[in-house]
């Protein structure tokens, strides 16, 4: 059963002249429950895309269906409703929220869902990605790998059916990739959450089932990995 399915989808934005294509006739369906990693160098449009698939941004031309529902067929509204109900999203810049403390920026997902006991169950997801001491610190007053971390826990904390991370990685040690990468992988495997990772590390991407390259705004190839046990 497809949770994701992206159909002829394009972005374009405008600038001097003519407009920059950075999307174009990309395709590709997610089963529920799969891991999946989308690389391709740099500017090949894998924020974009993720962006896109998540509902955060329109496409130019093409869908998205999530789980079912059209965004074309959406107001901004309705994208950020389904987004609290289905999504957890890490930005590749992180994307706290300044004037919140580490705790209360993982709090907001919960807070929005109207859920209870968000201090305590925020605290734990804190917890869970070494950060509990640092709950009522600024953004400011944290590392980059820290705020990453931070990220991670609040969009982990709506229990996301899909999971979007751009480089969630990117600003951590070996050690402290290696506890995240668990983090998404039991995510996925525990609670079935969809995982869908953009990466530069071949070996990090080597871990989910299914690997889509990104060239220049296309699928340059899409590619199932034969899982290997016992390595
Ligand atoms: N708002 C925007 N306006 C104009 N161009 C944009 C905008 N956002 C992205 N781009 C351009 O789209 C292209 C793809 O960007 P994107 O961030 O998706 O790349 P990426 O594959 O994620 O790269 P990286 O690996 O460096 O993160 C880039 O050339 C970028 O400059
Ligand atoms: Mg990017």
């Amino acid at each position: 059963m497809g949770i994701l399915t992206v159909a002829n989808l394009g972005k374009s934005y405008p600038s001097a002249g003519h407009p920059l294509t950075v999307l174009k006739g990309v395709n590709f369906d997610i089963t529920a429950g799969s891991s999946v990693a989308i690389v391709g160098p740099s500017g090949s449009g894998k924020t974009t895309l993720l962006g896109l698939c998540a509902g955060l941004d329109r496409s130019t031309t093409g869908n998205v269906v999530l789980n079912g529902v059209d965004f074309n067929n959406l107001g901004e509204d309705e994208r950020a409703k389904v987004r609290n109900q289905y999504v957890g999203f890490i930005f590749q810049n992180f994307q706290l929220l300044p004037t919140l403390t580490a705790l209360e920026n993982v709090m907001v997902p919960l807070e929005l869902r109207g859920e209870t006991n968000i201090k305590a169950r925020s605290l734990a997801l804190l917890d869970k990605v070494g950060l509990a001491e640092r709950a009522n610190h600024y953004p400011t007053q944290l590392s980059g790998g820290e705020q990453q971390r931070v990220s991670l826990a609040r969009a982990f904390s709506n229990s996301p059916q899909i999971l979007f991370a751009d480089e969630p990685t990117g600003n951590l040690d070996t050690e402290t990739g290696e506890k995240v990468e668990q983090l998404l992988f039991d995510l996925n495997k525990d609670a079935g959450t969809t995982l869908i990772l953009v990466t530069h590390d071949l070996e990090l991407a080597s871990k989910t089932e299914r690997i889509i390259r990104l060239k220049s705004g296309e699928v340059w190839s899409d590619e199932p990995i034969a899982l290997q046990h016992g390595q």
